[in-house]
């Protein structure tokens, strides 16, 4: 696969560098349950994968793709906002998570007013952050192409940017000489 130009298998390739068999990792959106499933192979039968996401419709689309390839069994579905995760955590595994991962948006096929949204998107990244052990790693796929997306990113970035470059380490991916605005990557890894 020619990987710059299909963004979201970019973000994933880059996040298999960061997760193990046995780790325990979120997907703060689940949608379809495609990035679900592709952790959970990451995670192994071992691990454990927490999916979040606000529409019933969505979960049910993610517990059948896992029921049908067989990863149910180590994925905690969550039907709740993604800025309340830290509540969904047991104490014993914060700080602990190898991976949080965001595909920002609407369902595809689905109602395009349930995107997600800048202020909440922001309180789940700050949740993530205090989540993530050390050298774990937040993958943020954005869409710029919408109007909410576009306020989202500018918000994002603002929000990274001014993250502590002694705890943080932050890069962005962007697309420049594509002209559909492609969807964008936001990455930071904790480094104490
Ligand atoms: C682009 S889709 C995710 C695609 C998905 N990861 C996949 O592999 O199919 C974005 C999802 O975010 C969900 N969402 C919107 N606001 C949310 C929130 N505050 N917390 C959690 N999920 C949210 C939407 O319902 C939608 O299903």
């Amino acid at each position: 696969m020619n990987l710059i130009t299909k963004p979201t298998a970019l973000s994933l390739k880059i996040i298999e560098e960061y997760i193990k068999p046995g780790d325990i990792v979120v997907d703060a959106t689940a949608g379809n349950g495609h990035d679900t499933l592709a952790l959970a192979k990451l995670a192994g039968t071992g691990g454990k994968v927490y999916a979040f996401d606000v529409q019933p419709l969505a979960l049910e689309q993610t517990k059948t793709l896992l029921e049908k390839e067989g990863y149910f069994h180590n994925c905690t579905l969550v039907l709740d906002s993604h800025e309340n995760m830290g509540s969904h955590i047991p104490d014993h595994e914060k700080k602990e998570l190898s991976a949080v991962v965001f595909n920002l948006g609407y369902l595809p096929g689905g109602q395009k007013e349930m995107t997600t949204q800048a202020g909440a998107t922001i309180a789940a990244v700050e949740q993530a952050l205090y989540l993530i052990r050390i050298g774990g790693i937040i993958a943020v796929t954005m869409y710029p192409g919408h109007p909410e997306g576009e306020m989202e990113r500018a918000s994002l970035l603002h929000f990274s940017e001014n993250l502590s470059q002694r705890q943080y380490h932050t890069a962005y991916l962007s697309f420049p000489n594509q002209k559909k605005s492609p969807p964008e990557l936001l990455l930071i890894t904790r480094k104490c």
